[in-house]
């Protein structure tokens, strides 16, 4: 194609038929973390399955939405549950959403995840603010044609999370008391989780966190020139192997539940900070 184009020109216009909010702000809500959506003033949503050609999310614990509408005062567009790679979905179909967000305006992306930690000083039930990444699902979202229109051929990954997000971030987590760090986020293909050997290597290799998602988006959003930030949820523990228990989607869940308000509060301070 073209056709990526026209993808994305037809599902901004059908978006476009139902409201003329230009969201500022693209918000991607992950496993557990669905509950941001409540302090949102919503102006429109759509079902996933209404929208051209966005892919349908088979995993139950995501309810597959998206709400154009106002947080904190600003215009946002939230993504209501992800697509994921062990869906099945190629990267590019799992990232249409944050190209569909950038053409409706946005120019930055917050995106929140449930991980496993792989370092001895994380644990269970605290915040990570991602640093940086390591990408290990052998594939990458701008692989195929580029467009130009779209962002470079080669675009730049010295600094993908935007260092003025991190900093207010980490100063609202202060003067809340929450226990945040701040560090480097694997993402692997899942849908399995990790052997001990997979969580060990992953942290020799200089991972503090372990993930299914997240970096394809942040790769597309940075390809596409919108400033990004992401935060996990910490929800098991991988490192040093003895911590490590079997993990089930219940406790994932559960755990990220508990933090969701703490990650509704720094997103929503984010967002109220900036202009
Ligand atoms: N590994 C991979 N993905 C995850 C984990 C994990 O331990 N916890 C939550 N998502």
């Amino acid at each position: 194609m073209a056709q990526l184009l026209q993808a994305i020109d037809e599902a901004v216009a059908y978006i476009r038929t139902r409201t003329d909010l230009v969201p500022q702000y693209g918000i991607i809500l992950g496993t557990g973390l669905g509950n941001l959506a409540k302090e949102l003033d919503i102006v429109a949503q759509f079902s996933y399955r209404a929208l051209p050609h966005f892919p349908i999310s088979t995993v139950e614990s995501h309810s597959g939405r998206l709400l154009l509408g106002y947080l904190g005062g600003k215009p946002v567009m939230v993504m209501q549950g992800r697509f994921h790679y062990y869906e099945g979905y190629t990267l590019q179909e799992v990232t249409f959403p944050v190209r569909v967000m950038r053409s409706l305006g946005v120019e930055r992306l917050i995106v929140s995840n449930a991980a496993g930690s792989v370092s001895p000083h994380i644990r269970t039930g605290s915040l990570m603010i991602i640093e940086d990444h390591i990408n290990l699902l052998g594939k990458s979202p701008l692989m195929g044609k580029n467009y130009d229109e779209l962002g470079p051929r080669f675009p730049d990954m010295s600094q993908p999370y935007d260092s003025i997000m991190i900093a207010i971030a980490e100063r609202i987590a202060q003067e809340r008391g929450y226990f945040v760090h701040k560090g480097v986020y694997a993402a692997v293909p899942g849908p399995n989780l990790e052997t001990k050997a997979e969580y060990t290597y992953l942290h020799r290799i200089g991972a503090d966190a372990v993930g299914m998602s997240t970096v394809p988006e942040i790769i597309v959003g940075v390809h596409s020139g919108m400033r990004t930030f992401a935060l996990s949820a910490i929800t098991d523990d991988g490192y040093p192997p003895q911590r490590v228990k079997p993990v089930s989607l219940e406790d994932v869940v559960r755990v990220a539940n508990y933090l969701e308000p703490q990650m509704t509060d720094i997103i929503k301070g984010i967002i109220e900070q900036l202009d």
